[in-house]
């Protein structure tokens, strides 16, 4: 199974009917193992979940926490941006060169990583008073 055929196939489980926009994720850890996620929406909208963050935790509850390549597919006109907070989660399991491909489901594709998706970002240093 290939991280854009996992992505591909969970995006189709997704729970959109207030966007109509599904996304799917899939992400390899570091033991090998594919962890898959779609975003999951609620009538009370912020408590909506997006399709990375549901990889993540599915990864986590798997009992891993460090990921090595991301995929995210949605149906949109350029290859899909991760949100902020999904930039952020990212950041939290993946060093700054783990390979993110970002993909539209006609075929469109961009390479980038999760240090150019999040430049700048807040990490436990920036608690450290000492
Ligand atoms: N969405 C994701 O699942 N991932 C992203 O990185 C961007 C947005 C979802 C959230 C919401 O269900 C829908 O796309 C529209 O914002």
């Amino acid at each position: 199974m290939t991280l854009k055929n996992a992505a591909t196939a969970v995006r189709l489980n997704a729970h959109a009917p207030y966007s109509n926009f599904k996304v799917g994720a899939a992400i390899r850890a570091a033991s090998g193992q594919i962890y898959v996620g779609c975003n999951v929406e609620n009538v009370a909208y912020p408590e909506g979940t997006c399709a990375e963050a549901g990889a993540i935790a599915a990864m986590v509850a798997g009992g891993e926490t460090r990921l090595t390549e991301v995929f995210v597919i949605a149906d949109c006109p350029a290859p899909i941006p991760p949100c902020g907070g999904c930039r952020q989660k990212l950041a939290e399991f993946g060093a700054g060169d783990v390979t993110v491909t970002l993909a539209t489901t006609d075929g469109g594709e961009r390479t980038t990583t999760i240090g150019d998706l999040l430049p700048g970002k807040f990490d436990a240093s920036h608690m450290d008073r000492s």
